[in-house]
């Protein structure tokens, strides 16, 4: 059995960073508290834990208040900012460049007077975060049958994000939507595309490689958007598609009578994950 990976999968360089930033801070000052998962990956944060990087799931979790805090790469609202600084804690920033480029978008646009409408999911960190930056201005609609459901009284300038994981053809559906569904109440709309293109590539590179095989087994945290839009993308291509957490979750019976089987990764997805999938296939197709 042959086993291909795709061109491009696994950590993206937001989550590359946060972690590298994280892991130094542990160990150039000591123990650091993470304001949620840094990614959407068990194995991930049990090895940051081992490292000396552990989890608050909220700030009302952060029981030892004298440690260090770190904003992960999905980033935080100014509300969370606000609060950190105000109970004097040291903060480690990883917030994602691109996540902060879509926070200042919506910043912006909420100063000058738009409603900002952000494709995706409302319960996302990163939306919660972005929507966090609108000032009560923000509305997070998670598909795009969800725009019927937006108030009638929006104000008439519109701008519109995108999750930075969405798929560019996914935003693109939802704007000409949002044109088509309420152009006679919009006077101007500015449409900003804050997708980020590690995430595009991989879905680029997973596409390529469904093409050219029977399976693919995609790796990654099942809380993970983008691991999870992966799997939907090589399944689009109607390939026979499995989304795994780990190596043991691999069944035998999925290879069977398989010549060619496609590996990839969502962007939450460390190398060793990726890693051991492969070799316990290897094991799978040798016995
Ligand atoms: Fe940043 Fe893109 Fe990764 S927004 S965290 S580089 S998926």
């Amino acid at each position: 059995m042959e086993i291909l990976r795709a061109r491009d999968m696994g950590f993206c360089f937001g989550v590359r960073r946060a972690v590298e930033m994280m892991e130094q801070s542990a160990q150039e000052v000591g123990p650091v508290i993470s304001l949620g998962s840094i990614v959407h990956n068990p194995q991930v944060v049990e090895r940051l834990r081992q490292r000396g990087v552990d989890v608050a799931r909220s700030l009302d979790e952060l029981a030892d208040a004298s440690l260090p805090v770190a904003i992960t790469a999905h980033g935080v609202g100014p509300d969370v900012v606000a609060e950190l600084e105000r109970r004097g804690l040291d903060v480690i920033d990883t917030t994602c460049p691109i996540v902060v480029r879509s926070q200042m978008w919506a910043k912006r646009l909420a100063d000058e007077g738009y409603a900002v409408i952000i494709f995706g999911d409302p319960n996302h960190k990163e939306v919660r975060g972005v929507l966090g930056w609108t000032k009560g201005r923000g509305y997070a609609v998670p598909r795009e049958e969800d725009l019927e459901h937006l108030p009638e009284d929006l104000p008439h300038k519109l701008g519109v994000l995108s999750q930075t994981t969405h798929h560019a053809s996914h935003f693109a559906r939802f704007v000409q939507r949002l044109i088509e569904t309420r152009l006679d109440r919009i006077s101007e709309l500015r449409v900003v595309n804050t997708l980020c293109n590690a995430t595009t590539n991989q879905q680029v590179a997973a596409r390529e490689l469904a093409q050219e095989v029977e399976l693919m087994i995609v790796v990654g945290g099942r809380e993970s958007a983008n691991t999870r839009h992966l799997a939907e993308v090589c399944q689009e291509e109607g390939v026979e598609t499995y989304h795994v957490e780990s190596a043991a979750e691999l069944r035998p019976e999925w290879f069977t009578g398989k010549e060619r089987v496609g590996v990839t990764g969502g962007a939450s997805t460390p190398d060793f994950a990726i890693d051991q999938v492969v070799e316990r296939i290897r094991e799978l197709a040798a016995s």
